[in-house]
Formats: structure tokens, C-alpha cells, sequence
């Protein structure tokens, strides 16, 4: 049984991870090669915990309970040695992350379960460097930012990992609510990204068409097809609507739609002016500096609402197969 998490990097994504762990009473060993970095994270969770407590998601006397849950470490060693699961946030970078994987292989206990939360590099090619038997005990768990509250996490399935190990990874995930889904083939971008890569890539095409405004076309897709999303997935939503109706509009609304195998050069555009979004005051939509972390905390307020809401409808399998 899994009791004791390691989380290599304490960035953007790995101190989500372990915060999301420690709110539900795990031991969390959290590691990261910059002792800045180090310095700054504690408090970033404290902020964090904070917000959750003030929308209600989490009761007060738990921030004090999973500040208690986390230990910070320098040493990689030091963090990893006694773990029963090990799951790595640092940069996306290959040799890195072999390099990484061979070092845990090196100094862990044979059972340690190594994971990555990679968002683009082959399992396969990250396990280059370990020994056989890691070999299955090794897979990808794919958060969304931020982690700590986007229910999401994708698991490997690729047939390197025996059922009972995969099984104890889904009930870690299940102890601490989030949705996990078994992902079967090794392909870049799992399930999810590939989903959000196809609606992102009409949604660019339609403002570099000027087909309509940029809000008109975030408010389409919030109160048209997301709106069900959210609480159905795209397939019930073909099936209640009609196999038949689908083909019929798929085979005349594609052939008009953009299938450019490469990112919008309106990207590219913005990119070059210094639009980068939030970050720098300016993407599709204009943000104000002085108020960023306010920006940020009501996208977030947003999604706090949408999981306490989900508990409502979350259902295991979307309509009985049998
Ligand atoms: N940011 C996202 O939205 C997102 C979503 C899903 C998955 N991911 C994936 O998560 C991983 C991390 O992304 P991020 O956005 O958190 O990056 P980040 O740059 O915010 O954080 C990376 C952290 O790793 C630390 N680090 C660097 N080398 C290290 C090492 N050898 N050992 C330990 N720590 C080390 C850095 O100091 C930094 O704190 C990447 O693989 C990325 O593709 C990111």
C-alpha cells in the first residue's frame, strides 16, 4: 500500500502535486535541485491552502495538518530513500528525466513506483537508463495545471506495468479524489491535450478568419459545446444526439474546418510582439499588472466552484456498456 510520496520539483506543477497529496494525510517529500525555489514554495502552499479554505473546499484545520504533511529536501537521496512512490515534475527534458529515473533506480527500495508527469516524452524512452524489473513499476501520471485542484490525472497503461501495481497507483488516486483515467497506447499528448489541441485549433482559426470577436467565441464554447462537456463527455453527447445527425454534419462542416498540422501563425504573431497573455498583460485579451494574482485567483475561484459542483454528477462510467 502506497503511504509514503516523494515529488521531484517544486515548480509550477510539483508543488500542486504534493500539496494535493498532503491535503489528504500523505507523507510528502518534496525535492527540488534550487534551494531558492525551496525557500519560496512553503509559503506558495500556505497561499494556497489559504485560498481553498476561503471558498469552502478544504475546513481550516487542515492547513496546518498538510503544512505538517510536507518535507522539504535538497538531497535527492535524502527524500527519496524511504518512499513507497516517487513521481517526477521536473523540466520536460529527456536526458533529464532518464538521468533522474536511473539515479531513483539506483538508491530505492525494488518496489518504489516511479511516475512522470510528462506532457509530451514517450514512457518508454524514459525508462531507457533503468533496470528491467523498474521497468514495471514505472508509468506516466499526467496532471492539469493547477494540480492541486483540476480533478484530471492520466494514467499509463502500456503493458510494461503487471495489473495488481497499476491497481494500487488508481486506488492512491482514488484516496485522493481525482479522476483518473487508464490511458492505453503510448502517444504523444495522452487523451486529454489531444482533445483540448483540437478545440484550440478552431478556436485560433475562427478569430484568424475574424469570423467573430474574441469573447464571442470563449462565450460560444462556455455556453455551447463545454457547457455539456462538463458534465458530458463528447461521445454520450454523439450518442444522445444521434450517430447518424453526427456523421452527416462531420461530413460537411471538416471539410471547411482547419486541419493544419502546425500551431496557428497567429500564435507566432502574438508571440513575437511580447503578447505572451496574462504574463505580460496582453494575449487575446487585455490584463491589467497591477492585478494578476487577482486574474489569477477568480480563474481559479472558477474551478473551485466547478469541483465542488462536480461531486454532484461525477459518475464512474458516463452510461452502462453492458
Ligand atoms: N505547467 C503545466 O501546465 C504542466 C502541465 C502538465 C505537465 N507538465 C509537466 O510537468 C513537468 C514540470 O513542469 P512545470 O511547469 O512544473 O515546470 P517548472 O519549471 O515550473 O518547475 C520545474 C522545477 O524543477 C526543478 N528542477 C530542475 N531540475 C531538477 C532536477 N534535476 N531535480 C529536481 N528538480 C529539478 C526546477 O528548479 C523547478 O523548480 C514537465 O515535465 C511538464 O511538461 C506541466
Amino acid at each position: 500500500m502506497i503511504k509514503k510520496i516523494a515529488v521531484l520539483g517544486a515548480g509550477t506543477m510539483g508543488k500542486s502535486i504534493a500539496e494535493n497529496f498532503a491535503i489528504y494525510g500523505y507523507d510528502v517529500n518534496l525535492f527540488d535541485i534550487d534551494e531558492g525555489r525551496l525557500k519560496n514554495v512553503k509559503n506558495e502552499i500556505k497561499i494556497d491552502l489559504e485560498f481553498l479554505a476561503e471558498e469552502g473546499y478544504i475546513k481550516d484545520s487542515v492547513i496546518p495538518e498538510t503544512m505538517n504533511n510536507i518535507h522539504y529536501f535538497s538531497d535527492i537521496k535524502e527524500a527519496v530513500v524511504d518512499r513507497d512512490f516517487i513521481t517526477e515534475s521536473i523540466p520536460e527534458i529527456l536526458e533529464l528525466k532518464q538521468e533522474t529515473f536511473k539515479l531513483l533506480d539506483d538508491i530505492c527500495p525494488e518496489q518504489t513506483i516511479f511516475t512522470s508527469n510528462t506532457s509530451s516524452l514517450g514512457l518508454n524512452d524514459m525508462m531507457a537508463l533503468v533496470s528491467e524489473n523498474r521497468k514495471e513499476r514505472m508509468m506516466v501520471t499526467h496532471y492539469y495545471n493547477p494540480a492541486h485542484i483540476m480533478p484530471i490525472v492520466e494514467l499509463s497503461y502500456f503493458g510494461n506495468m503487471p495489473e495488481e501495481v497499476y491497481q494500487e497507483v488508481e486506488y492512491l488516486f482514488e484516496s485522493i479524489k481525482k479522476q483518473y483515467i487508464k490511458v492505453l497506447k503510448d502517444v504523444p499528448g495522452l487523451v486529454a491535450n489531444r482533445i483540448q489541441q483540437g478545440i484550440a485549433r478552431e478556436v485560433f482559426s475562427i478569430i484568424e478568419q475574424g469570423i467573430a470577436e474574441p469573447e464571442d467565441v470563449d462565450k460560444a464554447l462556455m455556453f455551447g459545446p463545454a457547457f455539456r462537456y462538463a458534465t458530458t463527455g463528447q461521445l454520450e453527447v454523439a450518442d444522445l444526439g444521434g450517430l447518424d445527425i453526427w456523421s452527416i454534419v462531420g461530413d460537411n462542416l471538416l471539410k471547411v474546418m482547419d486541419n493544419r498540422t502546425e500551431a496557428n501563425p497567429l500564435l507566432r504573431e502574438k508571440v513575437k510582439e511580447g503578447k505572451l497573455g496574462v504574463k505580460t498583460g496582453e494575449g487575446f485579451f487585455k490584463y491589467n499588472p497591477e492585478t494578476l494574482v487577482q486574474t489569477r485567483n477568480e480563474f481559479n475561484k472558477r474551478l473551485i466552484y466547478q469541483l465542488k459542483v462536480s461531486q454532484n454528477y461525477i459518475k464512474k462510467a458516463p452510461i452502462s456498456t453492458k
